[in-house]
């Protein structure tokens, strides 16, 4: 993705983190989902005194953008460091998030690890996840 592409898209999930719901771990997350219409829908990660209901912050805005009818994505942009703190390492979307993505991308999103708007990864979901478990598995005629 082009280095102007990628500084707005981090913009949106450093803007997205400052909503992250983290009284538990203080470990705040922020995502910002770019749909293939251009529209970016963002998302932080949402605690709960339940522990599991937790939300990460990638699944927060994928599901934004499927509950308003949009499915198809291009890129995400991915920041996360304790509370008060700045990034020193990247932070990777965990399994199930990789998993919840994959239904919709397949292994060609484009997934951009930051600790900055100037410093990031670029990779994406086929290498985070190779091999994926998705909707062509369970056709009953695989295409
Ligand atoms: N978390 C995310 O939101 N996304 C990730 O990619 C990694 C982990 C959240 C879940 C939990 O609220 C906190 O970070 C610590 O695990």
């Amino acid at each position: 993705m082009e280095r102007e592409q990628a500084k707005e898209l981090i913009r949106a999930a450093f803007r997205a983190r400052t909503f992250a719901y983290t009284p538990y771990s203080h470990f705040k997350v922020g995502a910002a989902l770019l749909a293939k219409d251009g529209r970016v829908f963002t998302g932080c990660n949402i605690e709960n005194a339940g522990y599991t209901p937790t939300n990460c912050a990638e699944r927060t805005a994928l599901f934004k953008a499927v509950s308003e009818g949009v499915t198809e994505f291009s890129a995400i942009a991915i920041v996360g460091s304790l509370e008060g703190k700045t990034n020193t390492l990247i932070t990777s979307p965990c399994g199930v998030c990789r998993q919840a993505l994959f239904e919709f991308t397949g292994p060609a999103l484009e997934v951009l690890l930051a600790k900055s708007e100037t410093d990031y990864i670029e990779t994406t979901l086929g290498d985070l996840l190779p091999y994926g478990f998705g909707p062509k598995n369970l056709e009953i005629t695989p295409k």
